[in-house]
């Protein structure tokens, strides 16, 4: 990161503190709202609740992103009334910000003194037991843009918040996610078709959608998810020791086979609106996926829910 990050960081933590009652100027937890799951904002306690547009917070990133629109909020939730900061909406890196943009929220989140991050967001199921709605507890991950050298870390080290070369061999919290699974049977959320996996989240830079080859590569690979967002905030937060937790929701799956061959005579057949079907099913596309979003969002909900009460309940 670049010099004056911790600086910038505690300006902006100064700030948000600055517009907080006392009661919610602590937050134990955060929690970062991908596509479609800001719906937590509403199960929070206005007591009162404080929603801070990321345009009137100092430094922030502006999102670019139909759908995605931003905010800060802080609140009290389940019956301890633990105070949670929730962002609503993040920056992308597709977007064309930096990295040291997309991970600043997160560390504004420490120098408020949050100790847990769950982090959410929708991806592309690779694995062929996922099903379109399924929420995969994340337990790895493979930072394909970070191993090239897109990463947040990049730069002289910034010593107030970690280590030079931090150690992601545990960076999912092991404790949290087997509360994950106890809440999920807890609530009984299986019963109605929806499941929940433990599985490898694939970054990609995007905002291209990947090709079938990438596909088949990535699940060679090892991923069960992939997607464009999470991973850049789950190593800054581990760089500063906050323990992570984080959620993908299956928007779509993604295409494993190889697609229709110009050599096939089956599709040299084909009329133009027969090929049009053939491909379409192929397509992930930005609709389909703010949809299986609002599908599965309460769920989704109702499980970080479960996971805090358990967490704070003495
Ligand atoms: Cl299929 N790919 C990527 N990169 N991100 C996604 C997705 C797919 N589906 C939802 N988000």
């Amino acid at each position: 990161a670049p010099p004056g990050v911790y600086q910038r960081a505690t300006e902006t933590a100064l700030y948000v503190r600055s517009m907080l009652p006392n009661n919610l100027q602590n937050p134990k937890v955060a929690i970062v709202c991908g596509s479609g799951l800001g719906g937590l904002v509403d199960t929070i306690e206005p007591d009162p609740k404080v929603e801070l547009a990321y345009g009137i917070i100092p430094n922030f990133p502006q999102s670019t992103v139909q759908g995605h629109a931003g905010k800060f909020v802080f609140g009290l939730i389940g019956p301890q009334k633990t105070p949670i900061a929730l962002l609503v909406g993040r920056a992308h890196f597709y977007e064309g910000h930096t990295m040291d943009l997309v991970t600043f929220a997160t560390r504004v989140c420490k120098v408020l003194g949050v100790g847990t991050i769950i982090v959410t967001n929708a991806a592309g199921g690779l694995n062929q037991d996922y099903a379109v709605g399924d929420i995969v507890c994340l337990n790895d991950h493979l930072n394909l843009a970070g191993l090239v050298g897109i990463h947040p870390l990049r730069g002289p080290n910034v010593d107030e918040f970690g280590v030079r070369f931090p150690p992601l061999s545990d960076a999912y919290d092991l404790d949290l996610r087997k509360r994950a699974h106890k809440a999920w049977k807890d609530l009984g959320l299986d019963k109605h078709k929806r499941r929940l996996h433990e599985g490898v989240y694939a970054f990609v830079a995007g905002p291209t959608y990947e090709t079938r080859a990438e596909c088949r590569m990535l699940r060679t690979l090892g991923a069960d998810v992939v997607g464009m967002s999470t991973i850049p905030e789950i190593v800054v937060a581990r760089h500063s020791g906050i323990r992570v937790l984080a959620f993908s929701l299956v928007t779509n799956s993604a295409v494993l086979e190889a697609g229709p061959r110009g050599d096939d005579p089956t599709i040299q057949a084909m009329n133009g609106a027969e090929l049009t079907e053939h491909l379409s099913k192929g397509k992930a596309n930005h609709e389909e996926v703010l949809e299986a979003g609002r599908e599965a969002a309460k769920d989704m909900q109702a499980l970080v829910k479960q996971i805090l009460s358990g967490l704070y309940a003495s």
